[in-house]
């Protein structure tokens, strides 16, 4: 995939790929006085809206965080309610998909799910592999670190005699685990945060950020219009002065 370093892409008043942390699952079922767990239920919720709609609005690429590497460190019986919610979301939605044409993909270390886990995520991945509308990326026991790590350790892997001066970004590029996606145009945090959280390192290199304070299970359809009415307004020059952009257009 080509690099916004490199080349500089063609912008669009609709973003091509999305990428979320869906944050702020627990604060919304404490503000309710209901347990953590009830948040996370009503997170998956908020990620058939926001599938949905992106499917509506053209989006071609939906990337959502939904487990990091260093989500391990909360309580057990956390851990594994999320590590059920993922296997019941997995069943139920995976028809859905299907249907509505979402090719779903897992992105990160799946060495530390259970094997039930991983048989449902390659069965859900070869059942919608041929479906075009829109690729969601779900990224579970997932790190930034980790993809770059991955990457080296896959490059070296593939070429155990590379000379130094034969390093490029594009090389790289080719070996992470998100490596045939574009660059994400816009990234969006709920929940309050102003943090990447050890998400896509690499890739956000020129994404847009959009960070807003509504919690996650709060994040519907209207939310994603206003965020990508926000990316619209944007001016991306990708290192470019403000005139050059205007004189040339949005490419180059
Ligand atoms: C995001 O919500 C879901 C995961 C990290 C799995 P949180 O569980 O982080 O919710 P807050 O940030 O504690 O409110
Ligand atoms: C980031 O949220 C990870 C996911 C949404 C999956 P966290 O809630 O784990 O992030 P921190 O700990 O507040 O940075
Ligand atoms: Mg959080």
């Amino acid at each position: 995939m080509q690099s916004s370093t490199q080349v500089i892409p063609l912008s669009t008043d609709v973003p091509r790929h999305v990428a979320i942390i869906m944050d702020g699952n627990g604060r919304w079922a404490q503000r309710r006085l209901l347990p953590r767990f009830a948040g996370h239920a009503r997170g998956v919720e908020a990620v058939r809206n926001v599938v949905k709609r992106c499917v509506e609005r053209g989006v071609e690429f939906l990337t959502l965080f939904a487990f990091s590497s260093e989500n391990w460190r909360r309580p057990p019986e956390e851990v594994g309610f999320l590590m059920r919610t993922f296997m019941v979301a997995l069943d139920h939605e995976i028809t859905r998909m299907e249907r509505n044409g979402v090719r779903l993909r897992i992105a990160g270390d799946l060495s530390r799910f259970d094997s039930t886990l991983r048989t449902k995520i390659e069965e859900g991945e070869r059942r919608t592999a041929h479906n075009t509308a829109l690729t969601l990326t779900v990224c579970a026991n997932y790190g930034g670190r980790w993809e770059i790590v991955e990457a080296i350790k896959r490059l070296l892997r593939a070429h155990p005699h590379l000379a130094p001066d034969k390093v490029s970004e594009e090389l790289i590029a080719t070996h992470m685990a998100l490596g045939d996606l574009p660059e994400p145009d816009l990234f969006i945090r709920t929940g309050g945060e102003r943090r990447i959280s050890n998400f896509l390192l690499w890739q956000l290199a020129y994404t847009e950020l959009y960070f807003t304070d509504r919690f996650w299970p709060d994040f519907d359809a209207k939310a994603l219009d206003e965020a990508i009415s926000s990316y619209a307004e944007r001016e991306r020059r990708f290192g470019r002065t403000s005139e050059q952009v205007r004189q040339t257009g949005a490419a180059d």
